[in-house]
């Protein structure tokens, strides 16, 4: 198991699922994808973010963003789950989730961090872009369940940055001003950002989100 940073390839994997066998490459396609992993079915935590997740899946699917859950119990026991999740939580889990019983994945994207729980997975969250490499990686702890609202904002700053010379400030959501990249000098900026660049400093200059 090497540790995966971010710019690496996402390593590729064949791994039974709630949704049967899947190649996590083929399942991309072309797109987006976010994987990410729980410490068990039938947590408390677990079960209000696939809820979460499942409710947020159009947004995802707007932004050709595909998602695959992980945990470590089998997918009998995911399906009995996803009962659980669609009855308590009002939704429909409409992904996969990877029966990583013999923890294959969970080693390839180091899921398990021993000194927290030497069995279960620790929430971890990768977002992989179109060219199969590492854009974001979390690591959260078992108590305390993700944002999905902060996902989707970062995949926004992840799509806008990937095609546009710009970087987004703290708090920054989509739609608001963003910051030109410290690569490009400010008159070189006034030719790109034809909406205005507003110079606060040579070093952080602002300028209207330029797709918005
Ligand atoms: C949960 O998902 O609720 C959870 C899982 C493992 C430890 C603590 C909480």
């Amino acid at each position: 198991m090497a540790t995966i940073r971010l710019g690496d390839t996402a390593p590729d994997f064949t791994a039974e699922t709630s949704q049967g066998t899947l190649n996590f490459y083929d399942y991309l396609g072309d797109g987006w994808g976010i994987l990410f992993s729980h410490p068990a079915d039938f947590t408390p935590v677990c079960t209000t973010e696939l809820g979460t997740a499942a409710k947020f899946k159009s947004e995802f699917d707007k932004r050709n963003v595909k998602m695959m859950a992980l945990s470590v119990d089998g997918a009998d026991s995911h399906n009995e789950w996803i009962k659980d999740i669609n009855e308590t939580q009002e939704t429909l889990v409409n992904f996969p989730i990877i029966a990583d019983e013999d923890r294959k994945v969970s080693d390839l994207y180091d899921m398990i961090h021993p000194n927290a729980d030497d069995t279960l997975t620790v929430r971890s969250v990768f977002i992989v872009g179109p060219d199969k490499k590492v854009k974001l990686i979390l690591t959260y702890p078992a108590s305390t369940g993700r944002n999905f609202y902060e996902l989707l904002r970062v995949i926004d700053s992840l799509q806008l940055t990937a095609h546009h010379k710009v970087a987004t400030p703290a708090n920054w959501k989509n739609g608001e001003k963003v910051v030109v990249s410290p690569s490009i000098p400010t008159h070189e900026a006034k030719e790109i950002f034809t909406k205005g660049v507003e110079e606060i400093k040579p070093y952080l200059r602002m300028t209207p989100d330029p797709t918005a």
